[in-house]
């Protein structure tokens, strides 16, 4: 009887050692918080260990006990079999999020995102991870021009790779090619993937740099509009933007991860709000910031849901929390006067 607590204690443990990539980015950042304040051992990958930028894990509550930082490109497999080396499970979060235009997007994004993932994923293999979760993107949903108008976008919805290439929408391609890749490379080798979806990410920021959606919001209360898709407008497209709270993701990433019934995809939105009305909403809480005056309106907005994580048991905060939890912790990180 001791003896079976005794190993059932240990392979407990052993459950809660697992792997981060990217741990240094927005997101990884508070899944790997998210993880140290559940108990884990965090393996967290970063490509330069000694760079200043990654100076806020170290500082993360039971970092210096349960946080080891290891030096790893995605595009590098030795690096990353020795991270993932003694896990059980891998959280994949690392991937560029590009800020502008690319100008060699296959080197710049879909190598790294592609290649990268799969590399991860041999590790996987190699290391027996017990699962893997991968951080894809609605990017990797809404670019579907076939997908009837006046219906709601779940799970079965992919984006097109074709129409991401002939938009050069790379970021989308990427994220798109990266997660079938993942579901093909788990179905051929009998690894257990789940993928979690989200929609523009706000909520506040751990690191001291700015990331791409963190910058839609910086932009958007200084009274500009920051592209993260082609368009060429000047004034500020008024579309409807999925949005979720970052603490919320990391939540999603690690019930993806813990939750055995947990299987296949998982678009991960909370909110859905039209630019200028997100604008609106912002004004009212902080009435000093400066606002974009001209908007234009889009022929068509795509409507997600998330209910199949919300059966999983994820819920989310208000919009209004994120939003002043995220302009006063950029305030803080002195990202935003
Ligand atoms: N933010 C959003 O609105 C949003 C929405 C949906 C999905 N996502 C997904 O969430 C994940 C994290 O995004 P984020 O917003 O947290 O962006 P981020 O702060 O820019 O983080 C991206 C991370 O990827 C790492 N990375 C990029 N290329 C790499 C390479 N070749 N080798 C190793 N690491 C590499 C970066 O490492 P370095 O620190 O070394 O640069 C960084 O840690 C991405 O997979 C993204 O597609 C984000």
């Amino acid at each position: 009887m001791a003896m079976a607590m005794a190993m059932a204690m240990a392979m407990e443990v052993e459950r809660k050692r697992v792997c981060v990539t990217g741990a240094g980015g927005f997101v990884a950042s508070w899944v790997v918080k998210l993880l140290l304040s559940k108990g884990y051992v965090v393996h967290g990958t970063v490509r330069d260990p000694k760079d200043e930028k990654y100076a806020h894990l170290s500082k993360l509550d039971r970092a210096s006990d349960n946080l080891k930082i290891f030096k790893a490109d995605l595009l590098d497999y030795d690096s990353l079999r020795t991270a993932i080396a003694g896990c059980a499970g891998v959280l994949h979060v690392a991937s560029p999020v590009p800020s502008s235009s690319v100008p060699n997007p296959e080197v710049e994004v879909l190598e790294p995102a592609v290649k990268g993932t799969l590399n991860v994923l041999k590790a996987c293999k190699e290391v027996k991870i017990r699962r893997v979760v991968y951080v894809s993107s609605t990017a990797a949903v809404v670019m579907n021009p076939n997908w009837p108008k006046d219906q709601v976008m779940d799970e079965s919805c992919w984006s097109s790779k074709e129409y991401c290439k002939a938009t050069e929408n790379w970021y989308c391609l990427s994220k798109t090619e990266a997660e079938s890749a993942a579901f093909e490379y788990a179905k051929q080798n009998g690894l257990d993937v789940v993928a979690v979806c989200p929609g523009l990410i706000f909520g506040p920021v751990l690191q001291l740099t700015l990331n791409s959606s963190t910058l839609v919001l910086v932009k958007l209360v200084q009274g500009t509009y920051m592209q993260l898709v082609q368009g060429g407008e000047d004034s500020v497209p008024n579309r409807l933007r999925p949005l979720v709270d970052v603490r919320d993701v990391a939540e999603a990433v690690i019930m993806a991860y813990e939750k055995p019934e947990a299987e296949g995809r998982y678009i991960c939105v909370a909110h859905a709000i039209k630019t200028r009305d997100l604008a609106e909403k912002l004004r009212r809480l902080y009435p000093d910031f400066t606002y974009p005056k001209n908007y234009s309106e889009t022929q068509h907005d795509n409507k997600l849901n998330s209910e199949k994580l919300q059966k999983l048991g994820w819920t989310y905060r208000p919009l209004e929390e994120t939003l002043i939890d995220s302009i006063e912790s950029y305030r803080e990180a002195g990202l935003l006067k």
